[in-house]
C-alpha cells in the first residue's frame, strides 16, 4: 500500500498563528461547527465535508477555550484517525492536535483499560488477540469438543460468536437462549474460547470495547470520566454497533456534548453489527438534539449525484434529502452490461484507452473500483 503523509508524525512543532478562517466553510457546516453545546447530530451525504465539519469543530471549541484534552473524537478506522489529525494539525498545530483524544473507538479503549482496567478484573498488560489468533483458539477449541471443523466452520463460528459479544450479549445469556443447533455449538465453543483468552490474558477487539463498557458501569470510574471530556465527536456515526453507541454515550454522559456525524445511505458495516438504527436511537436519547443536514457535495458532478439519488430514493426508510453540487458539467454515468468477466475488463480497458488516444484521459484520471479483493 502506498504511504501518505499522514501515515507518518509530523516533526517540529508548528502553530498556526492566524485565527480559524470560518469562511473555508458553508452556511450548513458553519452552524455545526459553532454549534454551543448539547447534542449535534450532522447528516450528511458522502463528500460534503462531514470530517471536515469534525475537524473545525474541534478546532473551534479550542479556540473557545475548550482544553484540546478535554476533547475525545472517535474515528473508525485507524487510517481515518490519521487523516483527521493531520487535518487537525494544518488547522492547529501540532502541539494542540497532539493533545486531543483522537482513535478508534479501540484505540481509545485500549487507552483507557490500560490506565483502568485492573479495577475489573483486566489484566494489567493483557495482550490484544487479532483475527489470526482468534481463529488458532476457536480451530482448538473444535478439537477439544470433538466437533468436526469441516461442518462447523471455525470462520463461521467465531463470526457469531463476535456478532452475539458486538450486540453486548452475555455468554450465559446466549446459551440459554439458543435458537438453532449451530448457536448450540457457537455456545459452547464460546465457553471454551472465553477461557483461553483469560489463561492468556488476552482480549479480543470485541473485549476492547466490551470490558471499557463494563468499566463504565462502575460508578466511580464513570464520574471520574465524566469530569474528564468536555466535548465527544463521533465520525462515521452510521457504522457504529450498539456496544460503540453506548460507549460514545458513557463518555459523553457527564457534559451532553455529544456530536455524531454520519451517513445513513452509506453504512457499510452492516454485516459487522453496525447499526444504523443508531441514528434513531440518538435522536430518542437526546431529545433535545439539534439536527443539520449537509447537502453540498463536493466530491461528485451533478450528473453523479442525480444518478446516486435516483437509486438511494428506493430505499426504504431513508430520512429524506438530496445531494446537489456546484459542479455542473461533467459526462453521464454509464451502465454496462458484461457477458462475463473478461467481457468485463475488455470494456473498461478498451473506455480507458480511447480516452488516452483521444487526449481526454490521463492514466491517473482513471480509477477501477471492485466489489471485493479476492
Ligand atoms: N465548504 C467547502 N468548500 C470547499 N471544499 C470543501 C468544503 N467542504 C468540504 N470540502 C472538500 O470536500 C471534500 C470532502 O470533504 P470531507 O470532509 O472529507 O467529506 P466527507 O467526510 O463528508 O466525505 C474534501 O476535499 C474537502 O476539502
Ligand atoms: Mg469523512
Amino acid at each position: 500500500m502506498l504511504a501518505t503523509m499522514s501515515d507518518f508524525p509530523s516533526t517540529g512543532t508548528t502553530r498556526s498563528p492566524s485565527a480559524l478562517d470560518l469562511d473555508q466553510l458553508n452556511d450548513a457546516q458553519r452552524d455545526a461547527v459553532t454549534y454551543p453545546h448539547g447534542p449535534l447530530l450532522v447528516i450528511a451525504g458522502p463528500g460534503s465535508g462531514k470530517t471536515r465539519v469534525i475537524t473545525h469543530r474541534i478546532a473551534w471549541l479550542i479556540e473557545q477555550g475548550t482544553p484540546p484534552w478535554r476533547i475525545l473524537a472517535v474515528t473508525f478506522t485507524n487510517r481515518a484517525a490519521r487523516e483527521m489529525r493531520s487535518r487537525l494539525e494544518s488547522l492547529i498545530g501540532d502541539d494542540d492536535s497532539n493533545r486531543v483524544w483522537l482513535g478508534t473507538f479501540h484505540r481509545i479503549c485500549v487507552r483507557m483499560l490500560r490506565s483502568q482496567g485492573q479495577e475489573i478484573g483486566v489484566p494489567r498488560n493483557f495482550v490484544i488477540f487479532d483475527s489470526d489468533d482468534q481463529m488458532q483458539v476457536v480451530r482448538s477449541a473444535l478439537k477439544d469438543l470433538q466437533i468436526d471443523p469441516k461442518q462447523y466452520a471455525p470462520r463461521a463460528l467465531l463470526s457469531r460468536i463476535s456478532k452475539a459479544k458486538s450486540e453486548g450479549d452475555a455468554l450465559t445469556d446466549f446459551s440459554s437462549s439458543t435458537g438453532s443447533y449451530f448457536d448450540e455449538i457457537a455456545a459452547r465453543v464460546w465457553e471454551r474460547y472465553e477461557a483461553s483468552l483469560r489463561d492468556a490474558a488476552a482480549l479480543d477487539f470485541d473485549d476492547l470495547l466490551l470490558k471499557t463498557l463494563e468499566m463504565f458501569e462502575q460508578d466511580h470510574i464513570r464520574r471520574s470520566y465524566e469530569e474528564r471530556f468536555d466535548h465527544v465527536l463521533v465520525d462515521e456515526f452510521q457504522d457504529t454497533s450498539t456496544v460503540q453507541y453506548q460507549l460514545a454515550r458513557a463518555w459523553s454522559g457527564g457534559s451532553g456534548n455529544l456530536t455524531v456525524v454520519g451517513d445513513p445511505d452509506q453504512s457499510i458495516y452492516s454485516w459487522r453489527s453496525a447499526d444504523i438504527r443508531n441514528l434513531n436511537y440518538f435522536l430518542r436519547d437526546h431529545q433535545d438534539a439539534t439536527e443539520v443536514q449537509l447537502n453540498n457535495n463536493y466530491r461528485s458532478t451533478q450528473q453523479i449525484l442525480d444518478a446516486a439519488n435516483a437509486v438511494i430514493d428506493r430505499a426504504a426508510d431513508r430520512i429524506k434529502r438530496r445531494l446537489v453540487t456546484d459542479n455542473r458539467g461533467g459526462a453521464l454515468p454509464c451502465l454496462h452490461e458484461a457477458y462475463s468477466e473478461s467481457d468485463e475488463a475488455e470494456y473498461i480497458s478498451s473506455h480507458v484507452e480511447r480516452g488516452m488516444r483521444e487526449g481526454v484521459l490521463r492514466p491517473g484520471d482513471a480509477a477501477v473500483l471492485y466489489r471485493t479483493n479476492a
